[in-house]
């Protein structure tokens, strides 16, 4: 019998996912201000609007940033009553510039913390000068395996039988920065890419909102 506390059921039989370090939300002295972005569905903005909303994560969502003018991730925010701005990155010569605008954007909103929730796109120093050490992001892998594009598909190529998600803070070198929060799904017999992705997607909601809160109690 393992002394590591296993979340939701706690018997491992009828639960066999595992989330480390355990996803208790610190208490936090001020809310946090985040500055969300976006190119997708918004799952995972949807669950940290849910988590502040049930007072479980102490913050505030001051602005979601998208680059798809058809992510559905802008409608969730609207139903929220959150501020949304499309910075669409085909209007920019670089990605260099759009990150200027970004940076412009959340300084306008007085964001503290970027929560990069399903960003499709490469971020640059200027993003990460602008706010060192307080960019977030959620990758559907036990980083370090599978890092970059599809990582659902390249676990199911390797053959592994564990994979999940994990929340790091974001580096230049993609999906590299150091890791905060990890929860392991495993591959079960006959699972495709949306059957292991949905599973997934059931932890990154549970591992996001409390992964912030511990980013923003370490130095
Ligand atoms: C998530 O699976 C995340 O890991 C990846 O992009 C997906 C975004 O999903 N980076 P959603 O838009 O939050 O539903």
């Amino acid at each position: 019998m393992t002394d590591y506390p296993l979340q939701g059921d706690v018997n491992p039989d009828v639960n066999p996912y595992l989330i480390s370090p355990p996803p208790e939300i610190p208490a936090l002295p001020s809310p946090l201000r985040l500055g969300v972005l976006a190119s997708g569905s918004g799952s995972n903005f949807a669950a940290i609007a849910q988590a502040i909303a049930d007072d479980t994560l102490n913050a505030q969502i001051q602005v979601l940033i998208y680059n798809n003018p058809d992510a559905k991730v802008a409608v969730r925010a609207e139903k929220w009553q959150i501020p949304t701005v499309l910075l669409n990155h085909r209007r920019f010569p670089h990605r260099e510039a759009l990150d200027r605008e970004i940076v412009q954007t959340l300084e306008t909103y007085e964001v503290d913390w970027v929560v990069m929730a399903g960003w499709m796109r490469v971020v640059t120093p200027i993003l990460l000068a602008a706010f060192p050490n307080q960019v977030l992001n959620i990758h559907p892998s036990l980083l370090p395996s599978f890092k970059g594009v599809r990582a659902v598909e390249q676990a199911l190529a390797a053959g592994v039988k564990i994979t999940g998600c994990t929340v790091h803070r974001v580096v230049p070198e993609v999906d590299s920065g150091a890791i905060l929060m990890q929860a392991a799904v495993p591959i079960l017999p006959g699972d495709t890419v949306a059957s292991l992705q949905a599973r997934i997607q059931v932890q990154e909601h549970r591992i996001f909102p409390p992964a912030i809160a511990l980013a923003a109690t370490m130095p």
